[in-house]
């Protein structure tokens, strides 16, 4: 443990200039999402050294939704192996919305895991092998994950699972392709149980410091999955993970970072820290737009942009704390 006023300081001053923007609008394809309160904002940041600083709502509880897709990629590597999951997702950016109805049209598999056909694949993978299961092996690993106890919203998850059309026509189009075996509607279910997991700011803190030290939670000391696991999970986040706004993201943060429709976003400095922010206004890609922001920013006041010339992000904590 450290003395972390100097990055108190910085993400003090990343929350105060943001927490004015209000531009954006929650989610409104899920009906309970379209309800929450938008105004939270939270920003967390978790060392591997296992400081944590705050600002914020980082209590205020929200749904994990598409975050909860970088780490079942994860745990479906860990548990299936590469090889398998490999037929059935690609590591591609599709360049497309999150729920686009496609297919990569050469490998005709998901362009990759963190778009709702690939996240829909994975979660079939882990159901097929653990079945009626598969809810509680998910549950567990988010619990050792953030080292918290977990649960699901019922509310969001019932209001999501009944207007979930787009994903049950990707799991049919999935299950004619052969890349879903069967039980669709079950997968269907599975994915919109994992979807609706509630965190807040802080476990999605740790979650990311999870990644950041590759695959051991650093405040438990377990490990959660493997070092080569953490390897594809941080490479396809840096790709994929914020859809047809990641290139831009790639260029003005130049981190490994995952977005949900709720308004939750977890940034990853490799070896260093993970951030979780929460704020539910979103941009038309469905990323927080807070959360987005605060994240340029705090790559700018840190240097924490991975190709940076003036990167200290690889070493941060030596000049930070
Ligand atoms: O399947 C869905 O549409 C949601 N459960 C998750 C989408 C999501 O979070 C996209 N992220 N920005």
């Amino acid at each position: 443990m450290g003395d972390t006023r100097i990055l108190s300081e910085v993400i003090k001053k990343v929350y105060e200039k943001n927490i004015t923007n209000k531009t954006g609008n929650v989610a409104q394809y899920i009906p309970e999402l379209a309800k929450v309160d938008p105004e939270p904002f939270g920003i967390a940041v978790a060392t591997v050294n296992k400081d944590i600083i705050t600002v914020g709502d980082v209590e205020k509880k929200f749904t994990i939704q598409s975050i909860s897709k970088t780490f079942i990629f994860g745990l479906a590597l860990d548990l299936i192996g590469p090889e398998k999951v490999f037929q059935h997702v690609g590591a591609e950016p599709s360049g497309e919305a999150f729920n686009a109805i496609e297919l990569d049209p050469v490998k005709n598999v998901p362009y990759n895991p963190m778009v709702n056909a690939g996240a829909l694949s994975m979660s079939s993978l882990i159901y097929d092998k653990y079945g009626n299961s598969s809810e509680q092996v998910i549950l567990d690993f988010f619990e050792n994950l953030c080292g918290e106890k977990l649960s699901i919203n019922q509310q969001v998850y019932e209001s999501e699972l009944n207007t979930a059309h787009r994903n049950r026509a990707l799991a049919h189009l999935m299950n004619g392709a052969g890349i879903i075996n069967g039980k669709v509607d079950e997968k269907v279910a599975l994915y919109t149980k994992q979807c609706s997991i509630e965190i807040n700011a802080k476990e999605l803190a740790i979650m990311a410091s999870t990644l950041a030290n590759f695959g051991t939670n650093p405040y438990t000391g377990k490990s959660v999955f493997g070092p080569i696991t953490a390897r594809y999970i941080l490479s396809v986040m840096f790709t994929c993970g914020m859809y047809d706004y990641a290139g831009r993201w790639a260029v003005d943060v130049g981190l490994p970072a995952k977005s949900g429709v709720s308004g939750g976003l977890m940034a990853v400095v490799n070896r260093q820290i993970g951030i979780g922010l929460y704020s539910p206004r979103l941009d038309n890609s469905g990323n927080s737009i807070r959360a987005t922001k605060a994240c340029v920013h705090l790559a700018e006041e840190l240097g924490l942009h991975a190709f940076e010339f003036t990167n200290k992000g690889s070493s941060m904590l030596d000049f930070y704390i």
